[in-house]
């Protein structure tokens, strides 16, 4: 009989809720949040880095959720698209103006997209055109051709300096 494959408990803050959950040690952050969690709005579409649809936040950050081990989040605050509506639902106005612009069509790689793009218009909100397709050279998608997620992000990052969050 093969020994047990390690596992050991991890604490971490995912959406502003503390959980602490057992934990194969190599399991992905991505394999933790859907299968550990249940939160399966993260998606995993290549596994190695290349799609950017498992993309989360951590510690602010965008991160890739297949490349990062679900121990390696010890400690950290995570925040997946589950995460970034407001308690009572309300959309973010990212969310809001892809709505509002068409930027999804059968939305796989939309999770990723929107935590990219939440944490660069955040840090970027004067982004133009050229800028926001640079910071989704990272993301693929295989349905919108582009510009549909490029108008919702210009219509955001308009959102976000006229005063909202992110
Ligand atoms: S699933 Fe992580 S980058 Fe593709
Ligand atoms: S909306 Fe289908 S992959 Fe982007």
């Amino acid at each position: 009989m093969p020994d047990a494959l390690p596992r050991r408990r991890i604490t971490l803050t995912v959406n502003g809720k503390e959980h602490s959950a057992e934990t194969e040690d190599r399991y992905s952050l991505a394999d933790f949040l859907r299968h550990g969690l249940g939160l399966t709005g993260t998606h995993l579409g290549c596994e190695h880095g290349v799609c950017g649809a498992c993309t989360v936040l951590v510690n602010g950050e965008a991160v890739r959720g297949c490349l990062m081990l679900a121990v390696q989040a010890e400690g950290c605050r995570v925040t997946t698209i589950e995460g970034l509506a407001d308690d009572d639902g309300a959309l973010s106005p990212l969310q809001q103006a892809f709505m509002d612009n068409h930027g999804l069509q059968c939305g796989f790689c939309t999770p990723g997209i929107l935590t990219t793009l939440t944490a660069y218009l955040r840090d970027h909100p004067n982004a133009d055109e050229p800028e926001i397709r640079e910071a989704l050279s990272g993301n693929i998608c295989r349905c919108t051709g582009y510009d549909t997620i490029v108008r919702a992000a210009l219509a955001a990052a308009r959102t976000i300096r006229e005063g909202a969050k992110a």
